[in-house]
């Protein structure tokens, strides 16, 4: 694993945009993995940046997102579709059809995810993933478990999950309880991955992923087995490595 570790949130999200922009700039149509949540905005708005500065162009670009929340309307201010179309896919030149986000239906919950496996496949897999971790070690949204699951899927998110995303809804009864997550084998099939984490809350986790043993409890850990991961950090995320 390569580890960086940057002074702050800027920092580490101008890093992570820097190694996106240059996998574009060699590869015009790479296939991107990409995550929500709270870690990766900063590097949605450095990539905006560049495009507007003229300085990498998205239109051969295919992206698939790691997870959504399930059985969300998609317009719903909360599902990932309408995070990542405001934060990032409205302001660049990316085509809308190129843009993939697993189903947030509940009907046929199995072709679905069958499908979104095939069609990554279909495109030639990852270029390169980006990952936030949870608190609790997940990757998308791998929850900590007995086993590691290897497919897109649907996941009882845990308590821990649930609460920490509270702060995106008006209450924790609204924080959906399930999503669907690529799983691990697709994560682990893309050729690189990048994986971001800032704050003191994410000490933990990353002490765990980066230095812990293998193991599904702490999906994240899994990680160590990829020929090609680099892990920016900022001081605080960083803060249990040296110990
Ligand atoms: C989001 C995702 C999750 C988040 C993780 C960290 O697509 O896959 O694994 O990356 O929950 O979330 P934040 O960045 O909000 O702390």
């Amino acid at each position: 694993m390569n580890i960086i570790i940057v002074d702050n949130y800027e920092e580490m999200s101008k890093k992570a945009a820097s190694i996106i922009m240059s996998c574009v700039v060699l590869k015009p149509n790479s296939v991107l993995g990409l995550a929500t949540g709270s870690t990766p905005l900063g590097m949605y708005k450095e990539l905006v940046k560049a495009y507007k500065r003229g300085d990498v162009d998205f239109s051969n670009v295919l992206s698939f997102n790691l997870d959504e929340y399930y059985g969300i309307n998609k317009d719903n201010s909360q599902s990932y579709n309408y995070y990542m179309n405001e934060n990032f896919f409205k302001h660049i030149n990316i085509k809308k059809e190129n843009t993939f986000i697993p189903s947030s239906k509940i009907e046929d919950l199995d072709q679905a995810c069958k499908y979104y496996d095939q069609i990554i496949n279909k495109h030639g897999g990852i270029d390169i993933q980006v990952l936030g971790i949870g608190q609790n070690g997940h990757i998308g949204f791998n929850e900590p478990d007995s086993k590691f699951v290897g497919e897109t899927h649907l996941v009882n998110l845990k308590e821990d999950t649930i609460n920490a995303n509270a702060r995106f809804f008006s209450s924790v009864d609204e924080v959906p309880k399930k999503a669907i997550s690529m799983g691990i084998k697709s994560i682990m099939k893309a050729k690189k991955i990048v994986l971001l984490a800032s704050g003191e809350s994410k000490a933990h986790a990353i002490y765990s992923a980066v230095k812990g043993d293998i193991t599904p409890e702490v999906p994240a850990s899994i990680l160590q087995l990829h020929p090609d991961v680099t892990v920016i950090l900022d001081r605080e995320a960083a803060m249990m490595l040296s110990k």
